[in-house]
């Protein structure tokens, strides 16, 4: 029924060092399950059937990018040697390399590189969510444990109400125009709904899982291994 549907483009940073995780190469590139970790990343997405394209922002000069056979995701993918010193700056540059590929009403769907553990059922929820959507939203999940403030010397402080507090998550989907321009105006954000925060908009909540986790120390690293195992059985 759909006469002329927006397309859906996803833009991967994936120019990080990943010092925290203490590693010789960055951690897109460490073993998950026999294959790079991004290979899982950029299969689901490059998978998903409402996607049309996969851009993944590298650093520049990447060296390790090329000896990797990347040919059976399939024509989807396409990679952009355009990384900034921050994920902002990489998310950007990102942005404005896809310049005339990407028309202003198309929705760019940016996802972690470090997040392999990604499902077709998380891109399926937020597509389906936000479609028509104004703003545009992340997928997040609620926070679970009671949380504290410390008062800076090992104390706490108060206890935080975690009633209407939510970890956000990526794919954070927006619209090509708006998120570039909210992204040009705030450049110190962590996140792309923060940057459409600064712009006064209210990006949509839609809740995801915790299975979709960062991959930021070795430990989760073992968690995401766990993750995908127990998926495919
Ligand atoms: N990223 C990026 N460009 C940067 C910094 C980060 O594209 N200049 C990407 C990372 O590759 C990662 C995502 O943004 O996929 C989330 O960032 P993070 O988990 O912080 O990764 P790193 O910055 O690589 O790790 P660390 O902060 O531990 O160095
Ligand atoms: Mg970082």
């Amino acid at each position: 029924m759909q006469s002329k549907r927006h397309r859906h483009y996803a833009l991967v940073p994936a120019a990080g060092a990943g010092s925290r995780m203490g590693k010789e190469i960055p951690k897109q590139y460490l073993d998950l399950l026999g294959e790079p970790l991004l290979r899982h990343t950029l299969r689901t997405l490059c998978q998903a059937p409402m996607i049309d394209r996969v851009y993944v922002v590298l650093s520049v000069g990447d060296p390790i990018w090329n000896e990797r056979d990347w040919s059976d995701l399939g024509e989807k993918l396409h990679p952009l040697y355009v990384g900034g010193a921050t994920r902002a700056d990489s998310v950007l540059n990102g942005l404005r390399a896809i310049r005339g590929d990407a028309g202003d009403g198309d929705w760019i769907l940016v996802h972690d590189a470090a997040r392999p553990c990604l499902a077709q059922w998380h891109i399926d929820a937020l597509i389906s969510t936000l479609d028509d959507d104004e703003v545009g939203g992340i997928l997040a999940v609620p926070v679970a444990d009671t949380l504290k403030r410390s008062n800076g010397h090992g104390r706490v402080e108060k206890t935080v109400p975690r009633d209407s507090l939510w970890q956000a998550q990526t794919p954070q989907m927006f619209r090509y125009i708006m998120l570039r321009r909210a992204l040009e105006t705030a450049r110190e954000v962590t996140d792309e709904a923060s940057a459409i925060e600064a712009a006064g908009l209210h990006p949509r909540l839609v809740q995801g899982d915790t299975t979709n986790l960062k991959v930021t120390y070795p430990l989760d690293l073992h968690l995401a291994e766990w993750i995908l195992k127990n998926r495919e059985a």
